[in-house]
């Protein structure tokens, strides 16, 4: 008895799953698409089925080892067949805004390691132009309040509608991710070139990596609340 949402969750993470065969090696996303995803693989390998899994965040492992996948690092894998994740926003060209969840440094490190990125979504992730969803960027705590004027300053005269940007916070404090970081919010509404935007955040020194994924995603599993899946590729 599943709210439509988690229906819609779990449908694309079910049709996902059945891309994973015997003996490969499978990047594990973050958030609850992606925990759908891990539970899935984990009936599976309760049924016999053999895999080897690299997860995006401490909250991936730990449940990916509770429904007992055999959880390795990627320095063990190397490479990857497939990596499974969930999205924020993606677009017609399966270009993606992720991090939403914090973990988006291990995740695209990780989609890029495979040879596939799969992504799984409910219908209402999909979005003509991204930037809707505050896209997150992972900057070094060092200097932090000096990286965000440096990326407000960058975001002037680019492709985009908004450009304030916020820390996020974990309660009282600043949240840290998985890498010891912060994030910066960019609320920009209106992405209208995302791949120049990203090259241009990526050479700012305090910044890490940011949210946006170009031309890393091979397909796009869309699961519906009444059930239906749909593929995009
Ligand atoms: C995690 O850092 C994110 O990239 C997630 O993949 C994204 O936030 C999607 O999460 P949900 O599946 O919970 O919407």
């Amino acid at each position: 008895d599943l709210s439509p949402i988690d229906k819609a969750k779990f449908v694309a993470a079910k049709q996902a799953a059945e891309y994973v065969e015997d003996g490969m090696g499978v990047g594990l996303g973050t958030g609850s698409t992606a925990a759908w995803l891990v539970k899935c693989l984990g009936e599976k390998v309760a049924e016999g089925l053999k895999i080897r899994g690299v997860p995006t965040s401490s909250r991936t492992a730990e449940l990916a080892r509770e429904v007992g996948i055999d959880v390795i690092s990627l320095d063990e894998a190397k490479w990857l067949d497939v990596t499974i994740d969930g999205a924020d926003e993606f677009d017609g060209n399966l270009n993606l805004i992720k991090g939403g969840g914090g973990a988006l440094l291990q995740e695209k490190i990780v989609a890029t390691a495979s040879d596939q990125m799969i992504v799984i979504a409910d219908a209402s992730k999909q979005v003509e132009t991204l930037g809707a969803f505050p896209l997150p960027i992972e900057v070094i705590p060092f200097g932090w309040q000096t990286t965000k004027t440096l990326v407000e300053e960058t975001l002037v005269g680019l492709d985009v509608l908004g450009r304030s940007t916020s820390l996020r916070m974990n309660g009282e404090a600043p949240y840290y991710t998985d890498e010891g970081n912060h994030i910066l919010d960019l609320h920009l509404n209106r992405i209208g070139n995302a791949r120049q935007l990203s090259l241009v955040l990526n050479q700012i020194p305090g910044v890490v990596e940011n949210g946006l994924f170009i031309d890393i995603c091979d397909v796009v599993v869309i699961g519906h609340g009444d059930g239906r899946v749909e593929l995009r590729d």
